[in-house]
């Protein structure tokens, strides 16, 4: 039995070690905000923070955060996350939206570190999270957002 906190709640699953978080998060415990899209830790559709950083689920075994604390995109509801949220709905940054749950976990990860990032800071954080639909420049626009409260409050 493995037990861990997920968006603030003790959870204890049943799995082998070596079971991706990914999957404990979608078929356990039913969190389905967090995406599967490469498997091998390319894309970024699987990001959730563990104790705060930004971790691909889909490569992170679930015994690497026993006795930690995950938070999901269900859970991120914190200043930034409702920052973030904000700034996307006014950028109206979504197309398909797969990625989408990536994007602003790696976002709130980034904002956590640099509450006003430089393009460079930007850059670096969110290369590892892949758009297929390439609104790449909207998330961008949004996360300079979400870090203004001057911008957000025009
Ligand atoms: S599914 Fe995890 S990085 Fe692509
Ligand atoms: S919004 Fe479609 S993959 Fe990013």
């Amino acid at each position: 039995m493995i037990v861990l906190t997920v968006n603030n709640a003790r959870r204890q699953v049943d799995v082998p070690e070596d079971t991706p978080l990914l999957w404990v998060l979608r078929d356990q415990l039913g969190l389905t905000g967090t995406k599967y899209g490469c498997g091998i830790g390319s894309c970024g559709a699987c990001i959730v923070h563990l104790d705060g950083a930004a971790v691909n689920a889909c490569i992170t075994p679930v015994s690497a955060a026993a006795g930690r604390s995950v938070t999901t995109i269900e859970g991120l509801n914190d200043d930034i996350g409702v920052a973030l949220r904000r700034a996307w709905i006014s950028e109206d940054v979504p197309e398909c939206g797969y990625c989408q749950s990536g994007q602003i976990m790696t976002a709130a990860a980034l904002l956590l570190q640099h509450p006003r990032p430089t393009d460079e800071q930007l850059n670096a954080a969110m290369d590892r999270v892949l758009c297929r639909c390439g609104t790449y420049s909207r998330v961008r626009r949004a996360i300079h957002r979400a870090a203004s409260p001057v911008v957000e409050a025009t």
